[in-house]
């Protein structure tokens, strides 16, 4: 059996420009077509978490003999679960490594989680074994494993289930994985989803220790599933720039505890083929599964994985809104655009359009509390926290994952100055609100921001966010060509 790892990855796979040498190449080493499938067939299953399956109840039993494992190790040896959880951030420090708010979110964490997977493996003698991902759209509650004070898998959390979190309805997932362009689509996933889980969940998994509490690993794991399936389910195409798919890092420590050889983003988009596999299961609105059946097949795959599509982050239009503001967490924001809704008929009015208009919400830094999301309402000037998501002007939330954190005498500072920025569709509301004539091509729209306190009042109202700035974008839909 030889699944992708760091020591094939330096053998048989080189990176240089676009970087990868082919796949099929590892796998076709081995023989015939059966050998191939069996090869890929056998990949250690990422199973989904839940109640009342014998394989997810052995999946978990083995998660908490690696944990059990990594916390007994010495801390000369790198795979210790606290160095482990430190390569991502450290509570009262700030983020270490993790890259959050930038495109690299997604195969940074792949990798991460990648090395984590094989030291958990090696560690319990199970090569089989596949890292269980909690899928919070299907699954909202927290597994009874981990709320067992007496098991490894505890750690002091604010709420153990997300089921009142429209951040992962499939009212607001849908939407988000409608988005075929990745330079849209994972500021969505991080934001909404991403951030909102953390936070509402709480306790260390809630700020920059995170990784210190074992769910934070089923809870990434899932984050990677989406990405997963928009990619490979999908067909939508990761950006091929040089720039993105050569960015390498060389800090993750192996199975063995040595330090890995270098790992690319490129690399990362591979994983999934040959390393281990996800179990299909929903996220929000079912999408059929890939599934790959012949050599030739793969080789698709393999071809448009690795082709990558020629996609930027590009902004045809904006419309400024606010800059440099100083808003109190207690206040609704209100802000007005100089366009009005005619500016953008040709996006509202076309089902078939080509762009789509996102509110683009830069701050300046972390607010020092996060105990709140802020929902985003479009030409409805008195929304409050009373305001819900079934109001037709509602366009959609995000949270903050962090606070922000004092200056620490001789640290690397840009280790934690991390700059929070979202982005939320706001294109499905104004055609909504057109067709409710609830908006005409005349009306000046208008952009409310309302901080909604997870447990129903702010632990400190007078909590400021610094907004940079906000502004109306358009963006390109990215038409991806399917393979086969
Ligand atoms: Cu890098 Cu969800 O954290």
């Amino acid at each position: 059996m030889e699944y992708l790892t760091p020591k094939t990855i330096s053998r048989r796979i080189f990176i240089e420009g676009i970087g990868l040498v082919s796949a099929g190449l590892v796998l076709g080493t081995l023989g015939g077509c059966e050998e191939l499938a069996e090869q890929i067939r056998n990949r250690p299953i990422r199973r989904r978490i839940r109640v009342g399956s014998p394989d997810v109840d052995a999946d978990i039993a083995t998660y908490k003999q690696a944990v059990t494992l990594m916390k007994g190790l010495p801390s000369s040896d790198l795979r210790n679960w606290s160095y482990q959880a430190a390569i991502h951030g450290t509570a009262g420090v700030g983020f270490n490594k993790c890259p959050h708010g930038s495109e690299q979110f997604f195969p940074w964490h792949r990798a991460y989680l990648f090395y984590f997977e094989k030291i958990c493996q090696k560690l319990t003698g199970n090569d089989k074994f596949g890292l269980p991902y909690w899928n919070w759209n299907q699954n909202p509650d927290l597994n009874p494993a981990f709320l067992d004070t007496t098991s490894v898998l505890f750690s002091t959390r604010t709420n153990t289930s997300v089921s009142t979190l429209s951040q992962v309805s499939t009212a607001e997932l849908a939407p988000i994985f409608t988005d075929t362009n990745f330079y849209t689509f994972w500021p969505q996933i991080e934001g909404t989803p991403h951030n909102n889980v953390h936070t509402f969940v709480g306790g260390i998994f809630g700020g920059f220790g995170s990784a210190v509490d074992p769910i934070f690993w089923t809870h990434h794991c899932m984050v990677d599933y989406c990405w997963y399936k928009w990619n490979i389910d999908m067909g939508n195409n990761n950006p091929n720039a040089s720039s993105w798919i050569g960015v390498t890092w060389n800090y993750f420590i192996d199975a063995d505890g040595s330090t890995a050889s270098p790992m690319t983003a490129g690399i990362t988009e591979l994983m999934p083929l040959l390393s281990y596999q996800y179990e299909h299961s929903d996220i929000g609105t079912p999408v059929p599964q890939k599934i790959i059946r012949t050599k030739a097949e793969f080789n698709r795959l393999e071809a448009r994985i690795k082709a990558g599509a020629d996609i930027r982050f590009e902004i045809k239009n904006r419309a400024l809104i606010a800059t440099k503001a100083a808003i109190s967490i207690s206040k609704p924001f209100n802000g007005e655009t100089r366009a009005n809704a005619g500016a953008f008929s040709a996006i509202i009015d076309n089902d078939d359009a080509k762009e789509t208009v996102f509110a683009s919400i830069n701050y300046v830094q972390l607010p020092t509390e996060s105990d709140f999301f802020v929902r985003v309402f479009i030409n409805l000037p008195n929304a409050n926290t009373d305001t819900t998501v079934k109001d037709p002007h509602y366009a959609g939330s995000f949270a903050f994952f962090g606070t922000s954190m004092p200056d620490h005498a001789g640290m690397d500072i840009s280790a934690h100055k991390h700059v929070p920025k979202f982005l939320v569709n706001i294109t499905p509301t104004l055609k909504r609100l057109k067709q409710q004539q609830l908006i005409t091509d005349q009306s000046l729209l208008t952009v409310q921001l309302v901080a909604v306190p997870f447990l129903g009042k702010f632990e400190n109202p007078s909590t400021e966010l610094l907004l940079d700035t906000i502004e109306l974008i358009v963006t390109p839909v990215i038409i991806n060509s399917k393979e086969q």
